[in-house]
């Protein structure tokens, strides 16, 4: 990507901790926007939404609409088999909630369910094949917006997805490159091997990926709603398909399952109201708990090296509290008060020096952490009655479990491997977990995914990024270039850097960074990770009130696609 941080960009960083609570309120309904606005990972889904959008629909609408496309049109990124956070603001009563659809670890699941008889974790069976997945709740999340939030019927939201499985879309590079990383595990699932490659191949670049069993379930889902997939003749099937091929899923798993409306996590970083995820994603508390480490620093005083070596000290502290307080919070009691309190903060960064790196074994010990990159999606929408969605949905690993089950074209999750699988063993990412986190029937495994809302008086970004881990940080650094002054494309494409306290490595992206400022780092005791390859693609939508102008930006990582239109009067 070859683009370098531009340090005047920084220079103006704002002072946040001498500005909190110049004002409190936010004038929601002073206007309106005059666009609407769609970023999302892929062309077809951004169009399904502003069809929808042109339709009459309002961004609810919109959301199922591009959700349910994504999970036709990506199926290596999310999918009615998987879940995701959908964070809404609601214009007329400014309600803002977040719709947790999670998976659930099934009934029958046990937190010693993925190792042998020694107690050691076998490999791949959290990440290949219906063991590894949980109960899906996109298709929960998509007809409680509907009903819920949205102007439109299910059905007609529902439409272009169901067009897209129907009429098929064409295989870019990138579907053939994560096509080609799990196409064992695609093979292993013949209705995977038929519908997402060519007789097993990976397929050609063009060629026309057509899912008409998914159409049909799809449909099932527009005519019947929740019943349409979690009981009925689409629940039977998959559960018959899950347990012939080793899988613990029962009907009873599926006709249980349902979402959650949480209260988003919510904090203040200087003139900016902060709106995020709330657990089950840890993104939520662990990007409060960074601003609030770096609200007392005035970082535009400070030299870009010394400003990172802040953000670094501030993400290696969140993160290490992310691996010992969070999971489940309808499991396990999760402190979130105090750990997005200012003066928890406080103390926090009471043991961060200007002058060296912490060592992340001097802190209080506990084991972490996952790493991933394209897969899982992201998008973000705006109307012009000024409802917004910031909403990131996950299978998890690429093409999830990679095993469809026969007769549904559901392409499964293996979220179950966001669980610990065994206390002290890395997951696939690098995930070692802590007790929090282990699996227990009914469960949501910790996640990291956080679409947010920053807001001002002056204006609204919406924002957010797959990436496993890196997501949160990804979002720290676009919501304080927003702070900065940074606009939409700006945002999605700053270079990157993430630390997650273990392994105690910066990881920073190629070519991101001059070299005064590596050596810099390294000279202040910080272990440097080069990465090979860039991470993320973040989706981005702005409004700025001070011009009364939407503007909107997909990341350039991806192939993803932002669009501004007016829509209907
Ligand atoms: O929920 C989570 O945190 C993960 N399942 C997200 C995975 C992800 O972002 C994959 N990456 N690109």
């Amino acid at each position: 990507m070859g683009q370098t941080i531009r340090i005047g960009r920084y220079i103006a960083f704002i002072v946040c901790s001498i500005q909190l609570s110049l004002f409190s309120q936010f004038s929601h309904a002073t206007s309106q926007p005059p666009q609407a606005a769609i970023a999302s990972a892929h062309p077809i889904a951004t169009t399904a939404g502003e069809e929808i959008i042109s339709a009459g629909g309002n961004a609810f609408d919109a959301a199922v609409a591009i959700s349910a496309t994504l999970a036709v049109v990506e199926p290596y990124g999310s999918g009615i088999g998987g879940g995701g956070f959908w964070l809404l603001h609601r214009a007329s009563d400014n309600k803002q909630v977040m719709i947790d659809g999670r998976e659930q670890a099934p009934g029958k699941a046990h937190r010693d369910m993925y190792l042998d008889k020694q107690g050691n974790v076998i490999p791949g069976l959290s990440i290949d094949g219906p063991l590894a997945a949980g109960i899906p709740g996109e298709p929960a999340a998509l007809v409680h917006i509907a009903k819920h939030y949205g102007r439109l019927s299910l059905s007609a939201s529902l439409a272009p997805a169901i067009r897209a499985a129907r009429d098929g879309f064409r295989v870019d590079e990138y579907y053939q490159r994560m096509a080609g990383f799990r196409q064992n595990a695609l093979q292993a699932s013949p209705a995977a091997a038929t519908t997402l490659l060519n007789h097993g191949a990976v397929p050609q670049t063009g060629s026309l990926i057509r899912q008409p069993e998914l159409a049909a379930t799809l449909e099932a889902i527009a005519k019947q709603g929740h019943a349409g997939f979690y009981q009925g003749e689409v629940a039977d099937k998959l559960v018959k398909a899950v347990q012939r091929h080793g899988g613990i899923w029962t009907r009873d798993d599926l006709r249980n399952y349902q979402v959650i409306e949480r209260e988003p996590v919510t904090g203040q970083y200087g003139d900016y109201r902060i709106t995020t995820a709330a657990p089950p994603s840890s993104g939520g508390i662990v990007l409060m708990t960074m601003l609030n480490i770096l609200s007392a620093y005035r970082l535009e005083t400070l030299s870009e090296l010394q400003r990172m070596h802040v953000m670094i000290e501030a993400m290696r502290r969140a993160y290490r509290d992310r691996a010992e307080y969070l999971g489940d919070p309808d499991f396990v009691s999760i402190p979130v008060k105090r750990l997005i309190h200012p003066w928890y903060a406080d103390g926090l960064r009471a043991g961060i020096r200007m002058d060296k790196a912490t060592e992340s074994s001097a802190l209080a010990a506990v084991p972490v952490v996952p790493q991933q990159g394209r897969h899982t999606t992201h998008f973000s929408v705006l109307d012009r009655e000024g409802n917004r969605v910031a909403a990131t949905l996950s299978i998890n690993y690429p093409f999830g479990s990679g095993f469809i089950a026969e007769g549904t074209g559901v392409l499964l999750n293996d979220e179950m491997d966001d669980f610990s699988s065994k206390p002290g063993t890395p997951n696939v990412y690098g995930l070692v977990g802590a007790e929090a986190n282990a699996i227990a029937p009914g469960k949501r495994p910790l996640s990291s995914m956080t679409p947010t809302f920053v807001e001002s008086e002056h204006g609204i970004a919406i924002i957010g990024t797959p990436g496993g881990s890196r997501i949160i940080t990804m979002v720290l650094l676009a919501l304080l270039d927003y702070v900065n002054q940074g606009d939409a494309t700006h945002m999605v494409n700053l270079p990157r850097f993430h630390h997650q306290y273990l392994p105690d490595r910066v990881q920073v992206e190629p070519a991101g960074f001059s070299d005064s400022v590596l050596d810099g780092l390294t000279g202040l005791g910080h272990k440097l990770k080069q990465l090979d390859a860039d991470y993320g693609n973040m989706h981005v939508v702005v409004w700025d009130k001070r011009n009364n102008r939407v503007t909107a930006a997909s990341d350039q990582r991806g192939n993803g696609q932002a669009r501004v239109f007016t829509g209907p009067e």
